[in-house]
């Protein structure tokens, strides 16, 4: 049996197991006066991330970053943070519901994603409507069924408190709080949040082993389902490859035959895009559930039946998915080894609340 798994893995996680330090170019815009620039560390094994060369990340820069992240002050009532719906201890995600209440009580649609390994994404959201973190950033302030706030409130919330307007002109070298810089504030934190410390990470770094279990459900995961060729694998790295565990382009997986949700083609109005979206990372999953775009599934058993026997057939079912006849049908031991493996993707820091 040919196991295929995208060379670029092989590649990241042969090199030498220590902790890589990423130095910032150079060449790029000088740092905001008085700030020290930021260490920032990637595990080993995830590759160099792409880091936006107009907002170098600061000391100063993510410290701020991180306190607007926690701070309830940027609700309109005054009680609702980003981390109330991305909580630290859950990877940054709302464990536990499928979907999130806003500050007013109102729920949205979809589910909130745990953040981290953001750096390598460019496209933000389930449908990807943002282009970048510090513009993404804004849209949760606003929304009305999320913290429902304006930024102009918020911008003066900020200002009549006894420390931001100092701590703003530190990160940023002059004085003044707007909207932009608590987008590019924030940007900053979400920037350092690296997943890449799971039992799978150091198995590949030859620092631990795998339960015969777990290798075969990497097994199943990473081997193509191809009856024809006597493959019957999960094929789950066709599109949950590679040290992210995603490529994050946008894709119907199969949940519904008539589907609600138009996701991404409510961005690029294209009617292929109908009910695509973006393919999640699979790192850190016990600590995100429920899963899918709307939360539906509560449990990695469910996702692996799902993917096994439940594929629904629409217009823009993922061609691949579709050749397979409802899902890939794997019998009980390779269900159960994939679930066993895909929990060798958890990063014990993003399971323990960081902040006191
Ligand atoms: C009421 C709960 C809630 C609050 C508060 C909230 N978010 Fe979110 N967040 C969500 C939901 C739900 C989504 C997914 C929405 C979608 O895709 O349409 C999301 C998506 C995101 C994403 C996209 C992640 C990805 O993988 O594409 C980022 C980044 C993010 N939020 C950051 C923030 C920041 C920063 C704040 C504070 C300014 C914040 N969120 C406040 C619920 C929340
Ligand atoms: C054709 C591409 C494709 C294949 C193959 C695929 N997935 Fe997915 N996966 C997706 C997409 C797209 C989503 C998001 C769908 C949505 O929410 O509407 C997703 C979502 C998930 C989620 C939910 C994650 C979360 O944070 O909510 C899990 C878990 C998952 N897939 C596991 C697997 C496993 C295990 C396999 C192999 C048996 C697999 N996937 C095969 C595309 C794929």
């Amino acid at each position: 049996m040919k196991l295929t798994w995208p060379l670029s893995v092989c590649g990241a996680f042969g090199a030498a197991g220590m902790i890589a330090a990423l130095a910032q170019n150079s060449t790029t815009p000088t740092l905001p006066n008085g700030t020290t620039p930021y260490n920032l560390t990637v595990p080993a094994g995830l590759p160099a991330p792409p880091l936006p060369s107009d907002n170098r990340l600061t000391v100063q820069g993510v410290a701020l970053g991180q306190r607007l992240f926690n701070e309830k002050l940027l609700s309109g009532n005054k009680m609702q943070a980003c981390s109330s719906c991305h909580r630290p201890g859950s990877a940054f995600s709302d464990q536990g519901n499928a979907l999130s209440k806003g500050s007013t009580g109102a729920k949205g649609t979809r589910n909130a994603p745990g953040l981290f390994n953001l750096a390598y994404q460019h496209d933000y959201f389930w449908d990807g409507r943002e282009a970048t973190l510090r513009a993404q950033a804004l849209d949760p302030i606003q929304n009305p069924v999320e913290m429902n706030q304006t930024l102009a409130n918020a911008v003066a919330n900020l200002q009549k408190d006894a420390t931001y307007p100092a701590q703003f002109a530190k990160a940023f070298g002059s004085k003044g709080i707007t909207p932009g810089r608590i987008g590019l504030a924030l940007e900053q934190y979400e920037l350092t949040l690296f997943a890449g410390s799971s039992k799978f990470d150091l198995v590949q770094r030859k620092l631990a082993k795998f339960t015969p279990q777990e290798q075969q459900g990497f097994d199943v995961f990473r081997t193509p389902f191809n009856p024809r060729n006597g493959q019957f694998g999960g094929d789950c790295a066709r599109c949950h490859g590679g040290p992210l565990f995603s490529d994050f382009k946008f894709r119907n997986n199969g949940l519904d035959a008539n589907p609600t949700d138009a996701g991404r083609e409510g961005v690029t109005k294209n009617p292929r895009d109908f009910a695509t979206f973006k393919t999640p990372s699979l790192r850190n999953l016990t600590a995100t559930g429920p899963y899918m775009h709307d939360g539906r599934i509560s449990t990695l058993d469910e996702v692996v039946g799902h993917y096994s026997s439940g594929i629904v057939q629409s217009q823009t079912l993922d061609p691949g998915l579709a050749r397979e006849n409802g899902g890939v049908h794997l019998n009980a031991s390779d269900h159960d080894a994939l679930v066993a493996f895909l929990k060798t993707l958890v990063d014990s820091s993003f399971t323990k609340p960081i902040y006191p």
